[in-house]
């Protein structure tokens, strides 16, 4: 009979005071999240999945973050998180904050993508069942979707929340003048809007310049940032050519072509800054982030309990 390890969370993972106030809200979230785009699917060794969860929960990194097509393959992120509800976190599901999202392809045929009502509230009920979850803290529109009225994407955040499949409703991606938009109509619902999930790093500052940020900050709502090292590019991991395991290798969604001469110059000031302060790189990538005023949190991604560890040290000193 196969024999599980049972998980205990650490005694002392609340001895850190590393949260903050998710926007004008009641919520707090931990300064750093951790985040399943990669290293969470059923390619992952799921044992390792596990350990990098241990190690969050431990240190109090309560928010985990999802979508429905997250692995590879589609989904089974969420059904890695579902194993690790039955293995080790069901005591404690009030201590989570999981968010999944939906948005992007998921299934075949006109249903399975984009923002309509049909593909939302269907999304949602196949990653409930996905993640052995009753309903999720945090539900997002993983992307504004053109084609769909506003109306619609935004009125089935509203009654998802009603039906209580969801605590709070986040946008990711939209585009600041939607982000206005779904501001007013879900604050017009009482159903306001939790979080903004945006990417934003060293590299990439559009909504730190376009408004988008301080918009967030002035209306209350939170703001998550996403892909906060570059991918891993605003690390280490590179600094000796492309390493086997790493995610440029996989060569799907960062690759070697990115690392253009001004790429390569904002990763040596960053690295320049680091070795002053005497942290890592990553640390100091994050660190930059966190300086910004209205940002919530910073959801890094991590394939290893020894990389986690190090972003950690940019919050726990
Ligand atoms: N809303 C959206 O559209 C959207 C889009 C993208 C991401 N996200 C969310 O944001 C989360 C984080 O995104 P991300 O994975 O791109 O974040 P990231 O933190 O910028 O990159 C994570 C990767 O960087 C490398 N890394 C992390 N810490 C390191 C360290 N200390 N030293 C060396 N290398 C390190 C690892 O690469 P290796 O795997 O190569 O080791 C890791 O997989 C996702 O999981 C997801 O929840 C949301």
């Amino acid at each position: 009979m196969e024999t599980k390890d049972l998980y205990k969370a650490a005694d002392n993972r609340y001895d850190n005071p590393i949260y903050t106030y998710c926007g004008k809200s009641g919520v707090q979230l931990p300064r750093l999240s951790l985040g399943f785009w990669h290293n969470f699917g059923s390619v992952d060794p799921y044992e390792r999945s596990r350990a990098i969860t241990h190690y969050a929960f431990d240190h109090g990194i309560t928010h985990f973050d999802l979508a429905n097509n997250y692995g590879p393959v589609y989904g089974s992120a969420e059904e890695t998180m579902g194993r690790l509800m039955d293995d080790s976190f069901r005591p404690y599901r009030d201590e989570l904050f999981i968010s999944t999202k939906a948005g992007y392809d998921m299934w075949p045929g006109p249903y399975g993508n984009g923002g309509s009502r049909k593909y939302l509230m269907a999304s949602l009920d196949q990653s409930l069942r996905r993640m052995h979850l009753d309903y999720v803290d945090l539900f997002y529109s993983h992307r504004y979707d053109p084609n769909t009225p506003i109306e619609e994407t935004l009125q089935a955040l509203v009654d998802i929340v009603r039906a209580g499949k969801a605590l709070y409703i986040g946008i990711s991606n939209w585009p600041l003048d939607e982000l206005r938009k779904a501001h007013a109509y879900l604050a017009e619902r009482d159903t306001p809007l939790l979080i903004y999930q945006g990417k934003m790093n060293r590299l990439y500052t559009e909504h730190l310049d376009n408004g988008l940020l301080a918009f967030c900050k002035h209306q209350g709502i939170g703001y998550i940032a996403f892909s906060p090292l570059a991918q891993g590019l605003l690390t280490d991991r590179y600094r000796d050519g492309i390493p086997a395991d790493s995610r440029m290798a996989k060569g799907k969604f960062l690759r070697a072509e990115q690392v253009t001469d001004e790429v390569k110059n904002t990763i040596a000031q960053v690295r320049v800054e680091a070795a002053e302060r005497g942290i890592t790189t990553a640390q100091r990538a994050l660190g930059w982030l966190l300086e910004q005023d209205g940002l919530t949190s910073v959801l890094v991604g991590a394939s290893s309990v020894a990389q986690l560890q190090d972003n950690l040290a940019a919050i726990i000193r």
